[in-house]
């Protein structure tokens, strides 16, 4: 019978043969081979009696061959593992030479690792976080499911650049050496595929809104692209992104949806991913060993994760939020870089991790916020001051979450659009939904890496995602 290592480890039954296939990640004394076939974080520990075998094949057992055995799945005698493998057949499928094979077993740098983007996966950490991944993605589709959302299918590619919510990348088949030119001497882009200017989604959003607007509750996955040239440890030029919509909604049942729906992630990766958070705990606090105390996380990645199940987010207003940072230490003694002098300035990370890592000390959700540092769409509020904006910030993340009401009148949204110099004939087809059965509704966008980082305790967003596009970074 053919066992993954995951099945062969919780086998009920033993003293029956057993097939597994996998990679060798070690093999000591020429007898015990750790097999891994990235199912579960464990090795599943084959036994070899090297009498019995040819010494040629022991030779090729390598860390990262791949190999398939057969034999008696027996309880273990060894401490370490409840069960092994007494090896009576044994195939290399695929060599792996000890003298280039780059991920021998020993610690590699996470930034070592990123340039091998093709191996890591094979290595605790990286199985362990696409594993982690997976459920996450599966969560998500759980929770929408669950409570009658409609997964809706945005475009990627978009004939649209209202949303404003970063730099596009152009999508287009015109020949680059010899654009077709207008007579005022402009690129033509009558003359590119869709007989039009094209480009990457930011944000699958505004389609979102028109799904809402039909099917009561909505919500999109997707691929997203930025091509800001921001090389942080939090921004990728390509990220996932999932945004719900949901009709009839205002900005406080927004927020309770985002934090119910944000705890239920976390629930459900604890439920299904218990040994991969663990490693991932481990593994953090071991890395954090080597830094100085007030560089430590005062908590557990697992304990981290409690502590935002058990707890109400601190729900605050941007106005307050100001009052606040003015009054703060850093802010007074002059350390941020970024001084809160006046009402309206937009707030830097350095504020969201203020508010959230030293004032509060759990996640945040900030809304309305001043309607200049604000998207078009978001629905001015009664002081004419401030929109129905909304940012969950969370702890070593910063901004995890965005999202608002819609502005819904037809009227304050055509204002709204001259005030951003975007072309009505853009939009022709948004504003229409606000001119046919307009109603109140609202939704938000939660980043999927940044959520991963959370979860995983990563530090870097490329370390979350299997092959990250940043900067000068296309490899893979
Ligand atoms: O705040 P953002 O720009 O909001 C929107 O795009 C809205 N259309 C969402 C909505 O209301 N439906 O992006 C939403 C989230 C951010 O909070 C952040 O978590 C993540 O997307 N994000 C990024 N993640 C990785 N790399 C980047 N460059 C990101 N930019 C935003
Ligand atoms: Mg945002």
């Amino acid at each position: 019978m053919w066992l993954t290592v995951k099945e062969a480890i919780k086998a009920e039954k033993v003293n029956n043969d057993v097939t597994v296939k996998g990679w060798v990640r070690t093999f000591r004394s020429n007898r015990f081979i750790a097999l891994s076939d990235g199912t579960t974080i464990h090795t599943l520990q084959l036994v070899v009696d090297f009498e019995n075998f040819d010494e040629k094949l022991l030779k090729k057992i390598t860390t990262g061959a791949a190999i398939e055995a057969t034999g008696l799945l027996v309880e273990s005698q060894g401490r370490g593992q409840t069960v092994e493998v007494q090896v009576k057949e044994l195939t290399v499928l695929g060599e792996a030479s000890a003298d280039d094979y780059p991920l021998q077993p020993k610690k590699h740098s996470l930034e070592f690792l990123r340039e091998i983007a093709h191996l890591r996966p094979r290595t605790n950490t990286f199985g362990a976080i696409f594993r982690i991944r997976h459920h996450l993605t599966f969560a998500i589709h759980k929770y929408f499911n669950d409570r009658g959302y409609f997964n809706l299918h945005s475009p990627i590619i978009t004939g649209s650049d209202a949303e404003g919510a970063g730099e596009m990348f152009r999508v287009t088949t015109l020949d680059l050496q010899n654009p077709p030119k207008a007579e005022d001497g402009s690129i033509d882009f009558t003359e590119d595929f869709f007989g039009k200017s094209t480009n990457l989604t930011v944000s699958g959003q505004l389609e979102a809104e028109l799904g809402a607007l039909a099917l009561s509750k909505v919500y999109t996955f997707g691929p997203t692209f930025r091509a800001e040239n921001s090389n942080t440890s939090r921004h990728l030029a390509e990220f996932w992104m999932i945004e719900p919509e949901v009709a009839f909604a205002d900005i406080n049942d927004n927020m309770d949806i985002a934090e119910d729906f944000l705890k239920f992630c976390i629930k459900h990766v604890k439920e299904t991913c218990p040994d991969d958070l663990e490693f991932l705990s481990k593994r953090r606090e071991d890395t954090e060993k080597g830094l100085p105390q007030n560089q430590r996380s005062d908590k557990t990645l697992l304990e981290q994760l409690d502590f935002v199940l058990e707890n109400n987010f601190e729900r605050l207003t941007y106005t307050e939020a100001i009052d606040i940072l003015r009054n703060s230490k850093p802010n007074k003694k002059k350390k941020f870089q970024y001084l809160i002098e006046d009402w309206g300035a937009d707030l830097q990370s350095e504020h969201e991790r203020f508010l959230v890592e030293k004032h509060f000390q759990k996640p945040v959700i900030l809304y309305n916020y001043p309607k200049e540092i604000k998207a078009f769409y978001m629905r001015q509020n009664d002081d004419n001051k401030t929109v129905a904006a909304m940012d969950i910030l969370f702890p070593g993340i910063g901004e995890i979450v965005g999202g608002s009401q819609r502005e819904e009148r037809l009227d304050m949204l055509k204002h709204k659009i001259a005030d951003f110099n975007i072309e009505e004939e853009e939009v022709w087809w948004y504003l229409e939904t606000r001119k046919f059965g307009t109603c109140k509704h609202a939704g938000f966008g939660l980043g999927f890496e940044r959520m991963m980082m959370f979860i995983t305790g990563m530090g870097n967003v490329r370390d979350v995602i299997p092959f990250p596009r940043t900067p000068k970074n296309a490899e893979f």
